[in-house]
């Protein structure tokens, strides 16, 4: 019987057993610890940024971040429609309101003629942020969003979750907006085992996030500068994620194997449309991705290739209709709406070996869907 194929699991082929089981040698396993600055200065590093200050999630980085850039009680935050709960969440945990706008159908990343036209038209208060995702690992239209971002000043940060690595027009995503954040969860290309990271050129935002990440806490006293939270990455976790960089490169490059081998066979179909692929961008291929006719389509892949022993999901549906969101205001074009739930993601390790990658096709290849009716 041939084995299970997951969607998209960590490549922990280094040096991360040694790296973890150091910590726990010296007992650098919490809090204090020489591995947290590192992998801040890597990461930074990594996207041209002066400043990095790592979190104990993606969720709160944007958290952080939010707060730092100015955001507050009562603001507006633009986000995209279709993202994960965890961008709309931070939003909300800094006491502001998520304003949804729509994605394009060319990159499913934010429209920023929907970002401008919001900043132009809304009076329903204050718009402090706008938040951008680089979605499964493919960058946002950045020049235009930062050029709106300035001209309204407003800050623009990116939330590359899953993007690490991703590059706009040959520039580091992360290292564009006023601030980025993101995340090393266990499912992305670079994991800490879980964590996440703001990084800024601004000094002050990130002493700030920093001492926020700890309690305010002011040095050794119990002193405080104000109400902080405990979200700082613990070392053991950041050693985990320092050992990475050492074949993030092959796994970058893994993922565009992958990538290119699903586009090469799924070029003449008409039932599943590859993941967009702009002439600025040059994704991570986090999550090799293809659109669906429909939802029933795309639930009947996911139940197809699931048959098979291969893992596939349907990725994300747009917030703006769902409960937690439904109240909050929004600018929709309906390109998100027209792509929520017909989205379906394909094994995506690094690690995926040809023969795995080959039973995945056999399995693509068995299954017909309905012709791609395109964007509304
Ligand atoms: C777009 C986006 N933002 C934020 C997050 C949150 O990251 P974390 O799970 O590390 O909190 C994720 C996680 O996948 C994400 O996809």
């Amino acid at each position: 019987m041939s084995s299970f194929i997951p969607l998209s699991v960590p490549d922990l082929s280094g040096n991360e057993a040694a790296s973890v089981a150091a910590c726990v040698r010296d007992t650098w396993v919490s809090s204090a610890g020489p591995a947290v600055t590192a992998f801040e200065s890597r990461v930074a590093a990594l996207c041209g940024r002066s400043h990095g200050v790592a979190t104990s999630s993606g969720t709160t980085a944007l958290h952080l971040a939010l707060i730092v850039a100015g955001v507050g009680p009562g603001d507006h935050v633009i986000i995209p429609d279709w993202t994960f709960a965890a961008t709309a969440n931070a939003v909300i945990h800094a006491g502001a309101i998520p304003y949804f706008v729509d994605i394009t159908s060319e990159s499913w990343t934010i429209d920023a003629g929907s970002v401008e036209q919001a900043l132009a038209q809304f009076r329903g208060g204050r718009i402090a942020a706008i938040v951008t995702v680089h979605a499964l690992g493919h960058p946002a239209h950045m020049e235009r969003l930062t050029a709106v971002g300035t001209r309204f000043g407003v800050p623009v940060i990116e939330d590359a979750a899953g993007a690490i690595g991703a590059r706009y027009h040959n520039h580091p995503v992360g290292g564009i907006g006023d601030a980025a954040i993101f995340s090393f969860n266990g499912n992305k290309v670079l994991t800490a085992g879980g964590g996440g990271m703001m990084v800024t050129d601004n000094e002050a935002w990130a002493a700030r996030a920093r001492s926020l990440s700890t309690q305010a806490r002011d040095g050794v006293r119990y002193r405080y500068r104000e109400a902080g939270f405990n979200c700082r990455m613990p070392n053991i976790n950041a050693a985990l994620g320092l050992s990475q960089f050492d074949h993030l490169d092959d796994m970058l490059k893994a993922k565009r194997r992958i990538a290119d081998t699903y586009d090469d066979a799924l070029r003449d179909r008409a039932d599943l449309q590859s993941m967009p692929r702009c002439p600025w961008a040059q994704s991570n291929n986090w999550l090799y991705s293809v659109l669906c006719a429909s939802r029933d389509d795309a639930d009947g892949l996911v139940n197809c290739l699931q048959g098979d022993g291969i893992e596939a999901r349907v990725f994300w549906e747009t917030l703006s209709d769902q409960t937690p969101y439904s109240a909050f205001p929004r600018s929709l074009t309906g390109v998100a709406a027209a792509i929520s739930g017909r989205v379906v993601s394909l094994p995506s390790s690094s690690s995926l070996g040809e023969a795995d990658q080959s039973r995945v096709l056999a399995a693509l290849a068995q299954w017909r869907g309905n012709p791609v009716m395109r964007f509304q």
